[in-house]
C-alpha cells in the first residue's frame, strides 16, 4: 500500500470500530427504509455499503439516469449518522447493455459465452465494458464525491468473483500485450514457456492464445502466466476505476472487497492491496474455525498489519454451500471479534435486510425474514454494543508474532498446476495446517507475502514454496544465515519464475542451504501413509533424501525400507534451515514443532493449560497492547490470572466465546 487512508469521519468523532452491512434499499419500498434506520440505530450501525448492484436502477437505459432514490438514501443515512461506503455500481451490467453489446460477455475455456441474468457477466479486459462502466463511476463521483455522508468508495464488488478467467478475444489481445511487456520479444516468451516442447514455438505474439480447451495439458507456463495476467487484469480494472475517483474526489479513500476466504485463489491480493487506500475483505466460514483466523491473518499480512475493513461476512447461514446451516450460539459474535483481533477496524455483513426475492433470499442477514424479534437480530444488537466498547483498539496494528508463515499466490497457482507428481496437493491446506499446529501449541503466527520484511521473525515457515525465483532463494538464505530459522517442505524451491525445474536434484533452490539432495519425489496415494520415527504417520508425499552435508541433523526418519531421513535441520550462519519431506499432519507437527520452535527460541505466550484451547491475538497502538483470547473449543475455558483488565468479557470464556483485555 502506498499510504493507509481510512474512512472519512466527521471532525472530532470518537474513534470506533465501524459496524454495518451491504445495504440494498433499492430492493424495498420507501416505507421500509425508515424501519431500516430505526433498526440500524438500535444496533449501533454507522456504515453501510450502498449501490453495489444498482447499475440498472441508476441507468435504466442508455443515456437515462435516475439518481433521485440514491440522493434520498444517502441523505437519509447521513441525517442519521450512518456513513455511506458508496459502491461504483459496476459489478452487474444491466440487460440493455449486454443485449446491445454481447461482446462484453465473458467466454469460458471451452468457448461458451456466459449469459446475462446472474451477475458479473463482463470481461475485465473489454474496452466497451470499461467505457460504459467508467461513465457510471464518473457520474457517481461527480454527484456524490463532496457529500459529507460518503466515507469511502467501494470499487465494483469482489473483483473476479465469477469472471476472473475470461478466454475471449479481448482477453487474448490483452494477454498478448501483457506478455509482450513481460518478455520484450517472442524469443523471451519461447524460452520462458519452454516451447521447444511439443512443437509449441511461436513466430510472433499474434499467434499466442489464452490456454483455451486443448487436446492435452496446456503449456504450464502459459497457464501460470494466464493466471498472473488474469489477476493483473482485475488490478488494471481496479486502477481504471480508482483513477476516475481520485481525479474527481481526491479526498475520498478508495477500497475494494477482497475474497481471502476458503479456496478462492484468482487474485494476488498482496499485489492488489498496493493499489487501494485500505484493504477490505469478505470472509465466509466453511468447515473449519481456524480457516477464519488464518484468512484474517492473511488479510492482515497483505494490509501490512495496518487496520482493514471486514466488508462482508454472514450473521448465520449462507445460500451457496451444498448444505447451509445457521451459525451456532456465540459464533456470530466470536467470528466478528476474531476478525477484529486480526486487525479489522470495521465489521460488516452481507447484508442488512434479508432479501425476499432473488438468488440470495435464503442467505442470512442482520435483519432476518423473521424480523427483529429473533436470535440473529438480538446478537446483532449485542455485537454493536460490544464494538462500541472497543474504541481503544481502533487504529492499532496487529502486533508482530515471533513466527511467520509465507503465503504466496505464485506458489499456490504453480503447485496446483496439472501434470504434476500428485493432484492431491492443496497449497492452502498445507499452510493452514501449519497455522493450526502452531495455534495448538499456543504460538501466534503472522501470515505474510514473500516481499514482507522477515528480519524480525525468529522462525519463518514456507510450506510448499513451490515457485522460487533466485532472488527469493537469496532472500531466504540471507534470512537464515543472519540468525533466522527457516522451515520449508516438500515441493518447495522446485521451479523458478518460469516454472522451469532447478536441475541437480530437489529441492532445487534450497538444496545447498539445506545440505540435502532428493532424486525422485514419491507421492503417496489417497489414504496411504508411511510411519515415522516420531510415532506418527506421514501422508500425501514422501521422498528418499540423500543427506549431503556433514552438519545436517536428522530430526525424524521414515520407517520404510526405501526411505531414510524425513525431517532435517542444518545450521546456516547464525540461524538454521529445516526441511520436512512429508505431510506430517497435526499430530506429526505437534511432535516435531517443539524441537523446531525451541531451536528458534520461540516461546508460547500462553500458559500450558490454555495452549490448544485458546487463540491469542494481539493488537498494539497508541493506547497500548490489547490481547484477544478466543475460545477455540465448545467448552468453557478459564483464563486464570492471564489477564485482568478486560475491555470485553471476563476470565471465564464461554463456549466459542472471546475476552479482550488490555496489557
Ligand atoms: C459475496 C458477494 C455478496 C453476496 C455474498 C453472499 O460476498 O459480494 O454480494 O453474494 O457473497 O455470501
Ligand atoms: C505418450 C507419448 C509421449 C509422452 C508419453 C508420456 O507415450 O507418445 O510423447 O507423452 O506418453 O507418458
Amino acid at each position: 500500500m502506498q499510504t493507509h487512508r481510512w474512512l472519512r469521519t466527521p471532525e472530532g468523532a470518537a474513534p470506533r470500530i465501524s459496524y454495518g452491512a451491504d445495504y440494498n434499499p433499492d430492493q424495498w419500498s420507501r416505507e421500509v427504509w425508515d424501519d431500516d434506520v430505526r433498526l440500524m440505530k438500535k444496533a449501533g450501525v454507522d456504515v453501510v455499503s450502498v449501490a453495489i448492484f444498482s447499475w440498472a436502477k441508476l441507468q435504466p437505459a442508455p443515456g437515462v439516469w435516475d439518481f433521485a432514490w440514491l440522493d434520498e438514501v444517502i441523505d437519509l443515512m447521513h441525517a442519521n449518522g450512518i456513513g455511506v461506503d458508496l459502491a461504483t455500481a459496476t459489478a452487474s451490467p444491466p440487460p440493455w447493455l449486454t443485449m446491445a453489446h454481447p461482446e462484453v460477455l465473458p467466454v469460458t475455456a471451452e468457448g461458451h459465452v456466459l449469459s446475462q441474468g446472474a451477475r458479473q457477466h463482463w470481461r475485465p479486459t473489454s474496452p466497451v465494458f470499461r467505457e460504459y462502466a467508467l461513465t457510471v463511476v464518473e457520474k457517481l463521483a461527480e454527484r456524490y464525491g463532496s457529500h459529507p455522508g460518503v466515507v469511502a468508495w467501494h470499487v465494483n464488488n469482489e473483483l473476479g468473483c465469477h469472471n476472473a478467467y475470461d478466454y475471449s478475444d479481448d482477453a487474448a489481445a490483452a494477454f498478448r500485450a501483457w506478455l509482450a511487456d513481460r518478455y520484450g520479444d517472442i524469443a523471451g516468451l519461447n524460452h520462458a514457456w519452454g516451447t521447444a516442447f511439443w512443437s509449441q514455438a511461436y513466430g510472433s505474439f499474434d499467434e499466442v492464445l489464452p490456454p483455451r480447451l486443448a487436446a492435452s495439458f496446456p503449456n504450464p507456463t502459459q497457464q501460470l502466466d494466464f493466471a498472473r495476467f488474469s489477476s493483473d487484469a482485475l488490478i488494471d480494472y481496479l486502477v481504471a476505476e480508482r483513477e476516475v475517483l481520485n481525479r474527481i474526489t481526491p479526498d475520498v479513500p478508495v477500497t475494494t472487497n477482497f475474497m481471502i476466504t476458503g479456496g478462492t485463489r484468482h487474485a494476488d491480493y498482496a499485489a492488489m492491496a498496493k493499489e487501494i487506500d485500505f484493504v477490505s475483505n469478505d470472509h465466509y466460514v466453511t468447515a473449519d474455525r481456524d480457516e477464519l483466523a488464518f484468512s484474517a491473518a492473511i488479510t492482515s499480512g497483505v494490509a501490512g498489519h495496518r487496520p482493514w475493513f471486514l466488508m462482508e461476512h454472514s450473521t448465520s447461514a449462507v445460500n451457496w454451500q451444498p448444505v447451509n446451516r445457521p451459525k451456532r450460539a456465540g459464533e456470530l459474535i466470536r467470528d466478528s471479534l476474531t476478525h477484529v483481533a486480526h486487525g479489522a477496524d470495521a465489521v460488516c455483513f452481507f447484508q442488512w435486510r434479508q432479501s425476499s426475492a432473488g438468488a440470495e433470499k435464503y442467505h442470512s442477514a442482520m435483519v432476518p425474514h423473521a424480523g427483529e424479534d429473533t436470535r440473529v437480530y438480538r446478537d446483532v444488537v449485542e455485537l454493536g454494543r460490544i464494538l462500541q466498547g472497543l474504541g481503544d483498539v481502533v487504529g492499532s496494528d496487529r502486533d508482530p508474532a515471533q513466527v511467520a508463515i509465507l503465503f504466496d499466490w505464485q506458489s499456490w497457482w504453480g503447485s496446483e498446476l496439472d501434470s504434476h507428481p500428485t493432484e492431491l496437493l492443496e497449497y492452502r491446506r498445507e499452510a493452514l495446517e501449519w497455522w493450526t499446529a502452531l495455534a495448538n501449541l499456543g504460538i501466534r503466527a503472522d501470515v505474510v507475502p514473500t516481499d514482507a520484511d522477515l528480519a524480525g521473525y525468529r522462525m519463518v515457515v514456507a510450506p510448499v514454496l513451490y515457485s522460487v525465483p533466485e532472488a527469493l532463494a537469496d532472500t531466504l538464505r540471507a534470512y537464515a544465515t543472519a540468525g533466522g530459522h527457516l522451515v520449508t517442505t516438500y515441493f518447495s524451491g522446485a521451479v523458478n519464475e518460469h516454472d522451469h525445474a532447478y536441475l541437480g536434484g530437489y529441492p532445487g533452490a534450497f538444496r545447498d542451504l539445506l545440505g540435502i539432495r532428493v532424486e525422485e519425489f514419491r507421492p503417496l496415494f489417497a489414504g496411504e501413509t508411511v510411519p515415522l520415527s516420531i510415532g506418527t504417520n506421514g501422508s500425501l508425499w514422501s521422498e528418499p533424501i540423500d543427506v549431503v552435508a556433514g552438519d545436517v541433523e536428522v530430526l525424524a526418519t521414515y520407517e520404510h525400507e526405501e526411505l531414510g531421513a524425513a525431517v532435517t535441520r542444518r545450521p546456516a550462519g547464525t540461524g538454521s534451515a529445516a526441511y520436512v519431506s512429508t505431510r506430517l499432519g497435526l499430530d506429526g507437527l505437534a511432535a516435531i514443532l517443539p524441537e523446531l520452535l525451541s531451536g528458534a527460541g520461540v516461546t508460547s505466550e500462553l500458559p500450558e493449560a490454555l495452549r490448544s484451547s485458546v487463540e491469542l491475538v494481539v493488537r498494539a497502538g497508541a493506547n497500548g497492547r490489547v490481547r484477544f483470547f478466543i475460545n477455540r473449543t465448545d467448552d468453557a475455558v478459564d483464563l486464570g490470572g492471564v489477564a485482568t483488565d478486560f475491555l470485553y468479557g471476563s476470565a471465564t470464556l464461554p463456549p466459542r466465546g472471546v475476552a479482550i483485555a488490555r496489557g
